[in-house]
């Protein structure tokens, strides 16, 4: 069985935790994964399971109904539930290191009573910021909201959000004042009920189980009581959050690099040509060395990056470098572990060729992989000069 490499330096609450969600994933998910793709749906039995074992809430306090659990914590989870379905560990990731976090840092006292226990217990959430013609560019939203009386109106349109199918609360960012260009930008908290249209699920190459659709807002009326953080705050709310969310979605790589490497390496030294176990050839087994490496690399870039953020230190470069290059390491160590698994790894039936089809979207979501260079190579720019 593969150990560890790395120093342990996770609480035992952590590596409880890392069991649980293992257990989970192999019982729980693993049996509904290939159906979920083919259908491209997301089975509500494991949303439930997500609420049941405390997955939705891992870092709200249990004053408010969560686990009140680290940062690293949530950083496990996500990559737990990767090994077995990136779908899946997407859905947590978003929901906790995005919506969650937005109100626990910016919600005011009655804001984080109300909404974080219902996000813990039973509500999903997502977070919209990007739009069609704003994705890397995402200050240049388009999306309006104009006040009127003790309400707000919302007018515009979001594209490629997470989770929004199976949503009831959503984090709307919309500029007040575009006068003041992104410093207009504010963030609303809307619920399904007052009235967000789906206008299109996304039929995908990979994470097809994820939710992702394009919603519509037809005057839609939020209480002056749901704006986040304060009008002309939702910009800076939104790159911080997602500074420690790439995190996540570094996490979310590495567990899919491993999950792949996982399945197909066992079958190397079981598969016979030749007379002996295909992963011992030297050209086989150079490669899988080189995976393992890889993985590894991307392991410690990812731990460093949530240690970091929990002790307060700066983070941003780092995140940026864990979610650019686990992103590069699950393409290829998925990649890989199709051919090393010959012929079967290229049909549905390994569920190997699903990983490298997942892995396309680590260099897209929170940051395409040219955002995530950019952010560092700002970061040595500041340092150098
Ligand atoms: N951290 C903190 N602040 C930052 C920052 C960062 N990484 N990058 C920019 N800022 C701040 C700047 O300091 C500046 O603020 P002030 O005026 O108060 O100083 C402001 O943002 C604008 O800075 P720039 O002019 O340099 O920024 P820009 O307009 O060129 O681009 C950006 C900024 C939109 C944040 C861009 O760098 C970026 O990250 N684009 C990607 C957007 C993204 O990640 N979207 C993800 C959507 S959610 C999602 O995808 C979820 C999912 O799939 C699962
Ligand atoms: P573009 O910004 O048009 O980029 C196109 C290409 O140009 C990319 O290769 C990019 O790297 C490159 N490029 C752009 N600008 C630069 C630059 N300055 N320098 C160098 N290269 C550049 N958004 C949300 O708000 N919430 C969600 O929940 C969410 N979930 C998503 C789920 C999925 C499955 C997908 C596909 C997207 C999701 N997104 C979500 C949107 C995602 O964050 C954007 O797709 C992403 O930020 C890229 O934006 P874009 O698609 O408009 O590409």
């Amino acid at each position: 069985a593969p150990r560890l490499t790395s120093l342990n330096t996770f609480t035992e609450e952590e590596q409880m935790l890392r069991e649980t969600v293992k257990r989970f994933a192999t019982e729980v998910v693993a049996p509904k994964v290939r159906e979920m793709d083919e259908q491209e749906n997301m089975d509500p039995s494991i949303i439930q399971g997500l609420f049941e074992q405390g997955l939705m809430g891992i870092e709200t306090s249990p004053d408010h109904g969560g686990a009140g659990s680290s940062f690293t914590s949530a950083i496990i989870a996500i990559e737990e539930l990767a090994k077995v379905d990136p779908s899946v560990s997407v859905l947590c990731d978003v929901h906790n290191t995005l919506v969650n976090t937005v109100i626990r840092k910016h919600g005011t006292v009655e804001q984080q009573e109300k909404w974080l226990p219902l996000l813990a217990e039973s509500k999903i959430g997502s977070f919209c910021l990007s739009e069609a013609g704003s994705g890397s560019d995402a200050f240049a939203l388009k999306t309006r909201a104009l006040k009127q009386g003790d309400h707000w109106v919302i007018n515009g349109s979001k594209m490629w959000i997470t989770n929004s199918y199976e949503a009831e609360v959503f984090l709307i960012f919309a500029n007040i004042d575009a006068s003041k260009g992104y410093k207009g930008i504010t963030c609303f908290l809307a619920t399904k009920d007052m009235g967000i249209k789906i206008a299109k699920k996304e039929q995908k190459l990979g994470i097809r189980a994820s939710s992702t659709c394009t919603l519509d807002f037809d005057d839609l009326r939020i209480p002056e009581a749901n704006i986040i953080g304060g009008e002309g705050k939702g910009y800076k709310i939104a790159i911080e959050i997602l500074n420690e969310g790439r995190i996540g979605i570094a996490a979310q790589m590495l567990g899919l690099a491993q999950g792949a490497f996982d399945k197909a390496v066992p079958y190397t030294y079981q598969r016979q040509q030749f007379g002996q176990p295909v992963g011992t050839f030297q050209g086989m087994a150079f490669q899988i060395a080189r995976a393992a490496t890889e993985i590894e690399t991307a392991r410690l870039l990812t731990y460093n990056a949530a240690r970091l953020k929990e002790e307060g230190l700066p983070f941003t470069k780092e995140a940026a470098m864990a979610k650019y290059w686990s992103s590069v390491v699950a393409q290829n160590v998925s990649g890989s572990a199709i051919e090393w698994a010959g012929g079967i790894g290229f049909t549905r039936e390994t569920g190997i060729e699903k990983f490298w089809r997942d892995s396309k979207i680590g260099a897209i979501y929170e940051g395409t992989s040219n955002i995530q260079l950019q952010t560092i190579a700002k970061s040595i720019q500041k340092e150098y000069s």
